[in-house]
């Protein structure tokens, strides 16, 4: 037999559980749901600036200060309009093994590396 403690415990349990449940799943779905909006938001504004100096300078050290191709490929419109998004943005992501792109995934997210190949795409800005 439960004593007086244990039954005012659980009707107050029962009162919480199902809110506090509902809360919590909506929660997580809300922080790893891959089709959370946020996943693949573009970057703000001051971060959009870090990844264009970032691409002008390190990308650019092997793709060429215009990304016209150095010791890795040209990086401009016409050499990547026909390829697919997803994949240069998994060789940026994870680098391309037995070459000399390195993986980028330490210092930038999936949204981050879309967001550079869709202005690789368009023609990439020019650091301000
Ligand atoms: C150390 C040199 C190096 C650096 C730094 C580098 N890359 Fe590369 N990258 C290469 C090479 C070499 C290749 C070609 C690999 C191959 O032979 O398939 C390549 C390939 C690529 C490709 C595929 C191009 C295509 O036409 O398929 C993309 C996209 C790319 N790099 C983007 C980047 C970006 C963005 C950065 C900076 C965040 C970067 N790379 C930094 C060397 C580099």
């Amino acid at each position: 037999m439960p004593n007086r403690y244990q039954m005012k415990f659980s009707a107050r349990l029962r009162l919480v559980s199902r809110p506090a449940l509902s809360w919590l799943t909506a929660c997580a779905i809300g922080t790893f749901c891959p089709c959370a909006d946020a996943a693949e938001a573009a970057p703000a504004a001051a971060r959009r600036a870090e990844l264009i100096a970032l691409v002008r300078q390190d990308c650019g050290s092997c793709h060429g200060l215009t990304l016209n191709g150095g010791l890795g490929p040209a990086l401009l419109p016409r050499t990547l309009n026909d390829k697919p998004a997803d994949s240069l943005k998994a060789v940026i992501l994870y680098g391309r093994p037995g070459t000399a792109m390195p993986p980028w995934q330490r210092f930038l997210s999936a949204a981050e590396a879309a967001w550079i190949v869709a202005q690789l795409q368009k023609g990439f800005p020019l650091e301000k």
